[in-house]
């Protein structure tokens, strides 16, 4: 059984029941990765918060399993403690709190969290040996340790810090909200080169994204195609190179049966 089931789920925007994910059937597995790739406004980052338990998005028909477990109803630090981790399209600052803190704290919370009888605080030489390891893995510059978190920072240091929390936190499962977006080249390759040496038996990713160029980094294993709150297409990684010459169209429900 996959580790991450979705089941016909259905998610409307809480504030006025917008129905925006509208049946999604999908299954994720550690040691894989899929892509869900849409175009701008077709429900992805909804479809993303609506997983990690984002008050804001309600789950209003299906179901989401996570090792067999039914979690469509716990919140989103129950579902973190689970293993699912979200990396955010839109990172916020946390002025006064530096990375470190930020991260030590992340890592308590989860403890505490965790049902596996480990709920003492880290001890910092621990925590400070696994900083430094995850660091040089995802080749982190060591100045950014010690800087407030993600006030200041570039595009691209703060999806590297993203990558540094996933590192430290271990999820099963990944979710990557279009972290290749106001990445330049460099950054991106570092960035899925991160993320890809962390995919293996304890980890599986769901990468959500517009468009292919990320997926030359992160070799998908499942491509779906993602239009107006459905899967509309399933494939393999070629799926997604066809997606990047021919473009959405031929799926958007607008065009269909229509001439060009
Ligand atoms: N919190 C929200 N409030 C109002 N509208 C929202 C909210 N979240 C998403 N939407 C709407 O839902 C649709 C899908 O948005 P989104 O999930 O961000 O798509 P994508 O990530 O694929 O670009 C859009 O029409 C967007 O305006
Ligand atoms: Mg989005």
């Amino acid at each position: 059984m996959a580790l991450l089931e979705l089941q016909n789920l259905h998610v409307a925007l809480a504030e006025d029941g917008t129905e925006i994910v509208k049946g999604v059937d999908l299954a994720v597995s550690a040691n894989e990765v899929h892509a869900v790739m849409g175009p701008n406004g077709s429900g992805k980052s909804t479809l993303a918060y609506a997983l990690m338990g984002h008050p804001g998005y309600e789950i209003t028909e299906g179901k989401i399993l996570f090792g067999g477990e039914d979690v469509t109803e716990m919140g989103a630090d129950e579902r973190a403690a689970r293993g699912l981790f979200l990396a955010f399209q839109y990172p916020h600052a946390i002025p006064g709190v530096t990375v470190t803190t930020f991260l030590r704290a992340a890592i308590n919370a989860l403890r505490k969290a965790r049902n596996d009888g480990v709920d003492d605080p880290i001890k910092i030489p621990e925590f400070r040996k696994d900083l430094m390891a995850a660091m040089e893995q995802l080749k982190v510059p060591r100045e950014l340790a010690s800087r407030y978190l993600n006030e200041g920072f570039s595009g691209g240091e703060k999806k590297r810090v993203e990558i540094l929390q996933m590192a430290m936190l271990k999820p099963r499962i990944a979710v990557l909200d279009e972290t290749d977006s106001g990445l330049d080249i460099d950054a991106l390759k570092i960035v899925a080169n991160g993320v890809q040496s962390l995919i293996g038996p304890a980890m599986g990713a769901l990468v959500i994204t517009h468009y292919q160029r990320i997926l030359n980094y992160i070799e998908p294993d499942f491509v779906h195609v993602f239009v107006d709150g459905r899967i509309v297409e399933e494939g393999g990684p070629e799926l997604a190179h066809k997606l990047e010459a021919e473009g959405y169209e031929a799926f958007t429900p607008a065009t269909v049966g229509e001439e060009s």
